[in-house]
């Protein structure tokens, strides 16, 4: 038995209603930050991915009971407290799980968790979280490749989180997590403004934390002795949402997108507004995507949030291959994360990359050929491609895919794609 490959045969205009879930990236700090709390969590909306599949046994190896209840529900309780580690085995396979550190910092006093190596999107280093236990009043300690950081009592302090590329979204999550329970007030500069940070200081909030500014560049907490447990729900994946825009814009098809929010959104919709797909709420709460027959160049740079997500550069760039000129695309969160650019290429695609920048000439079809999926979202734009390319396309090392799609083949079928999800050896 090989591995499964999505084979798709390409070419069909998608049209129907799409639920859009609960974003992965949410989640998967929410969950961590259950650590913290002193009761059961009820959380609605967890998305059926890989990841959070993952991060649920990370968190069963450090003493939380998960279950996933009937109604889909995600319920966590912290049974035991003894363990503090998480381990290279777990960390390797899913960098996410670094916010385990800041919870256990604050909650248990040591947490000590596997340095995560390289990743296919390029470097990802993890100082600025180090930076901030420390100047909480942590001991940080580098102990056969993994960070081990001891406090007995963590100290509020004011800390600029700023990196070479801007804010960091999950140290800004860890530094959020180890402030609520540090003595006295903590003010983050430079914070991250993404809407899964705003959920996690929303779900802190909702079990006891003090915190203002969320959404802004300056996040304050007040530290509390306690936090209690609560019911929550995660907001919308913006960034599926934004991979199903794509799927009607490059079918040249129509999607209603239940579930989804068009203020987290605002610098992806206006390059699709830009490129001549429509996107407007209608009155029932849906999403209506369309698009124009022919589409247009545009320059895209990704940004921290409110700017355009790096986690939709990829999909932006497989609908700009079909567009009538020479479009740029300019990576500016992780500029080496172009892995997919050689696979589309394979599609026909003409690519040219230089530095953190791709020029993408418009051509006028994608042809279906055998590809190889890289990291989640490299992964998601090949099957976009392959949606709109003439004749059959296999997506091989859907895995990716998995992580942080929940079914996103169904889904698809659902709304008129061809695609199954087949098991065979690699070309
Ligand atoms: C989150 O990763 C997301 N992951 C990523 O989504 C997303 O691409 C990224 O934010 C940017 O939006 C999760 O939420 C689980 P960062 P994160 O720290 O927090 C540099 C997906 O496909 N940096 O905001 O790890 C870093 O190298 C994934 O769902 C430092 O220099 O990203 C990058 O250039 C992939 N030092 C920039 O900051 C640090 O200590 C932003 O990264 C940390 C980061």
């Amino acid at each position: 038995m090989g591995l499964p490959f999505f084979q798709i045969s390409g070419n069909n205009r998608l049209r129907g209603t799409v639920r859009i879930s609960g974003a992965k990236n949410a989640a998967l700090p929410i969950m961590a930050a259950c650590l913290l709390c002193e009761d059961e969590v009820i959380l609605h909306d967890v998305p059926d991915v890989a990841d959070v599949r993952f991060l649920a046994d990370l968190l069963r190896k450090l003493g939380v009971e998960v279950e996933r209840r009937e109604d889909g529900a995600l319920r966590l309780v912290v049974r035991d407290e003894m363990n503090c580690t998480a381990e290279y085995d777990i960390v390797r396979k899913m960098r996410a799980s670094v916010c385990v550190l800041g919870p256990l910092l604050a909650k248990r006093h040591k947490a000590q968790v596997a340095m995560p190596g390289g990743c296919a999107i390029g470097d990802r280093p993890v100082d600025l979280h180090v930076r901030a236990m420390s100047l909480l009043g942590a001991d940080i300690d580098l102990v056969s490749g993994d960070i081990v950081a001891k406090a007995k009592r963590l100290r509020g302090t004011e800390m600029f989180l700023g990196g070479p590329f801007g804010s960091t979204v999950l140290g800004t999550a860890n530094a959020m997590m180890a402030a609520v329970l540090a003595e006295g007030t903590t003010v983050i500069e430079m914070a991250a403004c993404e809407p899964e940070v705003v959920d996690l200081a929303n779900f802190l909030v909702k079990c006891g934390a003090s915190i203002t500014g969320q959404g802004t560049p300056r996040i304050i907490i007040e530290g509390v002795k306690q936090l209690k447990g609560c019911e929550y729900r995660i907001i919308p994946d913006r960034i599926e949402a934004g991979t199903f825009m794509v799927a009607a814009a490059i079918t040249n098809g129509e999607l209603d997108l239940q579930n989804c929010r068009l203020d987290h959104l605002m610098a992806f919709v206006d390059r699709l507004s830009a490129i001549g797909v429509h996107v407007e709420r209608k009155e029932d709460g849906t999403v209506n995507v369309s698009s124009a027959r022919r589409l247009e160049p545009v320059q895209v740079t990704t940004q921290p949030f409110p700017g355009m997500p790096t986690d939709l550069q990829a999909q932006i760039m497989a609908l700009l291959c079909l567009a009538d000129g020479n479009s740029v695309i300019t990576e500016r969160i992780f500029p080496d994360r172009f892995l997919h650019v050689a696979e589309l290429a394979r599609m026909g695609a003409r690519l040219h990359k230089a530095g953190p920048t791709v020029i993408v000439q418009g051509v006028k079809r994608l042809i279906g050929a055998p590809v190889m999926a890289s990291d989640l979202r490299a992964s998601a734009a090949l099957v976009l491609a392959g949606l709109a390319a003439r004749g059959a396309t296999r997506v091989h090392r859907i895995y990716h895919i998995d992580r942080g799609y929940e079914r996103i083949d169904e889904k698809l079928r659902a709304v008129g794609a061809e695609i199954e999800r087949l098991e065979g050896d690699e070309e």
